[in-house]
C-alpha cells in the first residue's frame, strides 16, 4: 500500500469513527473532565488496564452494564488491588469468567509496587513484564492511557488486518508490521479505538457488512471476505463430571478448587464421573451442559443427606452469595432449587 493510499485510508477511518464509533465508552474517556461521574476519581491508566483486561474475554455490553463500575468502586486504585483479598476478587470477577485473569490484576499489581514505584508504566516492553499483559495489551494500555503511538492486534484488528491485506496463514509478526503499516502517528488513540470498532461492528466473521465499512476501498478482501483470515480450529476438551450437594442439616459442602480449572473458586464437590460412585442413598437430579474456556463439560448433579459434617466447609443457603461460586455451580443450584427438595433449606 502507497503511502498516498495508507493516508487516504487513515482519514476515512477517522471519518468514520467521528460519525459511528463508540466514543462513549467510558474507558475512552478517562482523561476528559467530561467523564463519567462515577470514574471521577479513577487514574486513567488504571482505568484503561481494567477494561482491557476484562474485555479480553468478555463483550462490552457485558463489561458495561454489569461488571466496570462496580469493579472500579470495590478496587479504585492500582493499591488497592495489590491489597486486595483474593477471595473478595475473586468475588467481585464472578460471573466474567476466566478467573485467572483476577488473580493476575493482583500479582500484576504487586508487580508494580515492587518493580515500577506502584504505577503502570507506560512502556510497552515493561507493561508486557507484568503477569497477565501480553503484547496487544501492553500495546493497548501504551496508547490508550499514555497516547503512545504503537500499534497491537487483538482478535479483532486481526480479522481487519487479515481481510484488508488478504492474509491467510498470518502470524503476529506479520500481523504487527501491517498495523504499523497503517498507524495513524498523528492520532493513534482514535485510529486505533477505530479499528477495534471497526472489528467489532462492520468486519464480522460471519456476515461481514462490507456495504457500509469505510476501509472497502482498501480492502483486498472485499469479494471474498469469509475466505480470511483462515481459521484456526479450537480443540475443546469433554469431561463427565459428577456434582454432589452434600447437606447436613441446613448446611451445603462447598469447597474450593486446587484444580487449575477453577483455581480458589468455589464449588459444590465435583467428580470425575469414572471416578464417581453413586452411594446408595444419594439422588440423581439431572442433568446439564456447560462450556468452560476450553472445556465442554457434562455434569450430572446428584444430592446426599449427611449425618456428619465431613470433609467440606459448609455454608448456609443464603452465604453462598457471599462466596465466588462458579457459573456451574450456580447453574447447579437453579437445578437444586427448582427440585424443591428438603432443602428449600430455610432460606
Ligand atoms: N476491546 C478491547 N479493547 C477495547 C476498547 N478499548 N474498546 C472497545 N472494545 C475493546
Amino acid at each position: 500500500m502507497q503511502k498516498q493510499t495508507v493516508d487516504k485510508l487513515q482519514k476515512k477511518l477517522l471519518l468514520w469513527y467521528e460519525d459511528k464509533g463508540r466514543k462513549d465508552l467510558p474507558w475512552r474517556n478517562l482523561q476528559n473532565t467530561r467523564c463519567d461521574n462515577r470514574l471521577k476519581q479513577i487514574d486513567r491508566a488504571y482505568g484503561v488496564y481494567i477494561s482491557e483486561i476484562m474485555l479480553q474475554q468478555t463483550q462490552v455490553k457485558s463489561v458495561l452494564e454489569r461488571f466496570y463500575f462496580p469493579f472500579l468502586q470495590k478496587f479504585p486504585t492500582l493499591q488497592s488491588l495489590a491489597s486486595a483479598n483474593e477471595d473478595e476478587l475473586l468475588k467481585a470477577w464472578q460471573g466474567l469468567g476466566y478467573y485467572t485473569r483476577a488473580r493476575n490484576l493482583k500479582k500484576a499489581a504487586l508487580e508494580c509496587m515492587e518493580k515500577f514505584g506502584g504505577v503502570l508504566p507506560k512502556e510497552p516492553e515493561k507493561l508486557k513484564s507484568l503477569s497477565g499483559i501480553g503484547a496487544y495489551t501492553a500495546g493497548a494500555i501504551a496508547c490508550f492511557a499514555y497516547d503512545q503511538k504503537v500499534a497491537f492486534v487483538d482478535g479483532n484488528i486481526r480479522r481487519v488486518l487479515s481481510r484488508l491485506f488478504t492474509l491467510k496463514n498470518t502470524n503476529m509478526k506479520e500481523l504487527e508490521l501491517k498495523a504499523y503499516k497503517i498507524l495513524n502517528l498523528n492520532d493513534a488513540f482514535n485510529h486505533n479505538q477505530a479499528l477495534l470498532d471497526i472489528g467489532a461492528l462492520i468486519c464480522l466473521p460471519k456476515n461481514p457488512k462490507c456495504g457500509i465499512c469505510p476501509l472497502y476501498d482498501f480492502c483486498k478482501a472485499k469479494f471474498n471476505p469469509h475466505s480470511y483470515p483462515e481459521n484456526k480450529k479450537i480443540v475443546y476438551e469433554k469431561l463427565n463430571l459428577a456434582l454432589v450437594f452434600y447437606i447436613y442439616k441446613d448446611q451445603i459442602a462447598v469447597e474450593k478448587s486446587q484444580e487449575k480449572l477453577y483455581k480458589n473458586m468455589y464449588n459444590f464437590p465435583l467428580f470425575k464421573q469414572n471416578e464417581f460412585k453413586k452411594q446408595k442413598n444419594m439422588i440423581f437430579l439431572g442433568e446439564f451442559k456447560h462450556s468452560y474456556t476450553k472445556y465442554r463439560l457434562d455434569i450430572k448433579i446428584y444430592c446426599q443427606i449427611l449425618k456428619d459434617q465431613t470433609g467440606f466447609e459448609f455454608k448456609k443457603i443464603n452465604e453462598l452469595s457471599h462466596i465466588a461460586l462458579s457459573a456451574l455451580s450456580l447453574k447447579a443450584l437453579e437445578i437444586y432449587k427448582s427440585k424443591n427438595i428438603l432443602l428449600k433449606v430455610k432460606e
